[in-house]
């Protein structure tokens, strides 16, 4: 069994093409693709944008994405030793990289202006 996990991150470029880019990830059994994510922007790229806030207690619901086209939370979802594709939700406004806009737009920062 390979240690290794491959993550191939959808990503866009400054024209908004998209542009695949692949990290290798130590494996450990248990770990989740949040795990690996944070990995990766620990030791490779620490411009890799991502949202969490509760790592797994699967209680913020900030970590949505798509895993191997799936819409799961990246702290539930496991890591395994192959390559696993990921992306952000394909049916919300695209942020940066895996994050996206998921509040309501009346709980936008933007959203409303104060009387
Ligand atoms: S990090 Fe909070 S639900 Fe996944």
């Amino acid at each position: 069994m390979s240690d290794t996990a491959r993550l191939t991150i959808e990503r866009r470029d400054e024209s908004g093409a998209v542009k695949p880019e692949s990290f290798e990830v130590p494996f450990e059994p248990g770990q989740s693709v949040l795990d690996g994510l944070r990995w990766i922007r620990v030791h490779k790229d620490p411009t890799l944008a991502f949202r969490y806030s509760c790592l797994n207690a699967n209680a913020c619901k900030e970590c949505m994405m798509e895993v191997d086209g799936e819409v799961v939370y990246a702290c539930l979802a496991r890591l395994e030793p192959r390559e696993i594709r990921v992306a952000p939700l394909s049916n919300k406004p695209l942020v940066r990289d895996l994050v996206t806009e998921i509040a309501p737009p009346a709980e936008r920062l933007h959203g409303k202006k104060r009387p």
